[in-house]
């Protein structure tokens, strides 16, 4: 199968792309082999397709039921969710994320990080979400961390049921050090949680420091770990919104060791710009990490949607377009170069933090997995939210949309 005139991360000419048995065998000038299907892609951009690579599908879908965060805090979502999980059912859960998977394919992506709650006696959520990660597999790439959203510590049997969930058969640990009743429990959790991960072969995403508390530092643990158990890049900062709020020596300071830790870092901006800063005055905080200056740095970072229409956050349609828009803005990333290669943020950024680019990107011999953009670059997909005209997967077209007419083009 031969793809014609693709316009590949954001080049400036046509190349076409041969496609055998699912894998990607050649990219350049290629003339069509006799009787071999053809697909023009009409001199569009074509990206390696798109990745979540933070957010809670066992939430999704389910703002106001039974009730509206009124205060837009993180902690009111936390109770919100509380009294929604009193009616959660494998059925339920199963329904929402096979909806919402479908709304995040039509929009290009094919990987999704989700983190599952596991602060259920039950762990309900999680065993529904191991058996959809195989029902799904042909349309999305899940990965699960089993996230104790109630603390490790600080939830009865939390070590327990963290550990079996892991052994259940999550691909990553979780922890949420600035939920736990004390500091010492923070610093405990991180323990507990990365040498569960280095004992099990797992990776780790933390819920770090996802508050505009200035003192909350398990980013600093989370970083030391990663270093002392050699777990590296298999290990993810989400959130540490924090860091906006720390002073510029501490940063200096906390700088070297994440060099050296080579962790990933996942902001959050829709979530984060709604959540954070709501017991500020004025001036009020923006409630991001510091993204622009980690990136300076050389250290990984990826943008995630984190929430769908659910407790911590009322919006949300499975695109990831208004994650980078949004963090563009926020993150005062606006100069030409950063607009047009913002798409790594939700791609090659993405696939680094999941440990999957053994098998992710536009390259001979990995799988025929990309998307075609109604637009020739990445800078016009963002500016007129270009829609995804077609997902293929392992050379299986699994998404076609057809082009928006709002833009009058
Ligand atoms: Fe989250």
């Amino acid at each position: 199968m031969l793809f014609k005139n693709a316009r590949i991360e954001n080049n400036t000419e046509d190349q076409d792309i041969r496609v055998e048995d699912g894998l990607i065998r050649e990219i350049g000038n290629l003339p069509e082999h006799p009787g071999e299907e053809v697909v023009d892609l009409r001199h569009k951009l074509v990206l390696p397709p798109f990745i979540e690579s933070h957010v809670h599908l066992d939430t999704c879908l389910t703002a106001g039921d039974p009730v509206w965060n009124m205060s837009g805090t993180l902690f009111e979502g936390i109770e919100c969710w509380s009294k929604r999980k009193e009616k959660l059912s494998v059925e339920d859960i199963t329904e929402r994320v096979h909806k919402v998977v479908r709304m995040y394919a039509a929009n290009g992506i094919q990987f999704i990080r989700t983190h599952v709650d596991v602060t259920d006696p039950s762990l309900m959520a999680m065993k529904t979400m191991i058996r959809l990660r195989e029902e799904l597999k042909d349309l999305m790439e899940i990965q699960i961390v089993a996230f104790p959203q109630e603390g490790i510590l600080s939830y009865p049997n939390g070590k327990e049921l963290l550990v079996e969930a892991v052994d259940m058969g999550a691909d990553a640990v979780g922890a949420i050090p600035h939920f736990e009743f004390t500091r010492e429990y923070s610093v405990e959790s991180l323990d507990f949680a990365l040498k569960l991960a280095a004992d099990r072969n797992k990776l780790v995403d933390v819920h770090c420091d996802e508050i505009d508390d200035e003192a909350s530092r398990g980013l600093e643990t989370v970083a030391a770990r990663a270093l002392e158990l050699g777990l590296f890049d298999k290990v993810t900062a989400s959130h540490t919104t924090a860091m906006h709020s720390y002073n510029n020596a501490y940063v200096l300071r906390l700088m070297r060791l994440l060099k050296m830790s080579r962790i990933n870092f996942v902001a959050n901006p829709l979530v984060n710009t709604h959540l954070q800063g709501r017991i500020d005055t004025y001036p009020k905080r923006r409630g991001i990490t510091r993204v622009k200056e980690l990136l300076a740095e050389g250290i990984n970072v990826s943008f995630g949607h984190d929430d769908i229409f659910d407790p911590w956050y009322p919006m949300g349609n499975g695109s990831l377009r208004d994650v980078v828009f949004l963090g563009l803005h926020v993150c005062q990333m606006m100069g030409y170069e950063e607009i047009m290669d913002s798409y790594k943020l939700i791609s090659h950024n993405a696939a680094k933090t999941l440990h999957v680019t053994d098998h992710y990107g536009i390259e001979v011999n990995k799988p025929a997995s990309f998307i075609a953009m109604d637009a020739e670059n990445y800078y016009e997909a963002l500016t007129r939210d270009s829609v995804v005209l077609s997902s293929y997967k392992d050379g299986k077209k699994i998404v076609e949309n057809t082009p928006s007419k709002k833009t009058g083009a």
